[in-house]
């Protein structure tokens, strides 16, 4: 529920080869379905609703051309950032399973308003899940535990838990999981390096193990 397979839209997938690779390796790995969620950034990647689904129907075509068995749908990373209560207030987002919406904050210093973001996703109906808390420094455990409580759900990266991103990160995420605040666990996925390393995480029976006693709510999407 939180990955970047769409070809050429942000950084991830660069082109619809890849894509298909991508998702073909997921597969093997045991996927059955995935909720792929390009980048929405102001700047950077300004994807629209329309734009993504567009792009989706594209690769979905392709899915059932090669033969492929996963299924793919889509969604999006909303960075709250300076325009992203425009996006709010005009609906034009794209949710997961029509209730969630997945945002980040920068890793360097989050916006000054991310709080008040927050409650405005809320108002619009929609829970908000903040992708890989483990991974913003800033952050104290207090911190996280406050935007726990103002009902952000929080999803994890599979390769923090795995050292991918340092000790810090890695330290954190167990954290987070011992303390029970995590409610999502996702890939991350932009690219080839990202999928080597799930593949190894995908060999690591202790890790295995102790995530699969976790109670995840990915299957009720
Ligand atoms: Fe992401």
């Amino acid at each position: 529920m939180h990955s970047h397979l769409l070809p050429g839209i942000d950084d991830g997938s660069p082109d619809l080869e890849s894509t298909l690779q991508y998702l073909r390796n997921l597969q093997e790995l045991g996927f059955q379905k995935v909720i792929t969620t390009p980048h929405v950034m102001t700047d950077l990647y300004p994807n629209t609703p329309a734009k993504i689904l567009q792009v989706l129907k594209v690769v979905q075509e392709k899915i059932v051309e090669v033969g492929l068995q996963i299924k793919l749908e889509a969604a999006a990373e909303y960075m709250i950032d300076e325009n992203f209560d425009k996006l709010i207030e005009n609906d034009t987002v794209l949710p997961i399973a029509a209730k969630y919406l997945l945002v980040e904050l920068s890793y360097v210093a989050p916006v000054l308003n991310y709080e008040s973001a927050i409650f405005k996703v809320q108002a619009r109906g929609f829970v908000p899940i903040l992708a890989h808390p483990e991974r913003y420094y800033y952050f104290s455990m207090a911190e996280l535990e406050h935007l726990h409580q103002l009902g952000c759900l929080f999803q994890i990266n599979i390769l923090s838990l795995t050292g991918y991103y340092g000790k810090h990160v890695s330290t954190v995420g167990h954290n987070l999981l011992q303390k029970n605040m995590v409610s999502f666990l996702g890939t991350d996925l932009h690219h080839k390096k990202h999928l080597e390393a799930l593949k190894r995480f995908a060999a690591d029976s202790k890790l295995n193990r102790q995530l699969s006693n976790y109670e995840w709510l990915n299957p009720s999407l």
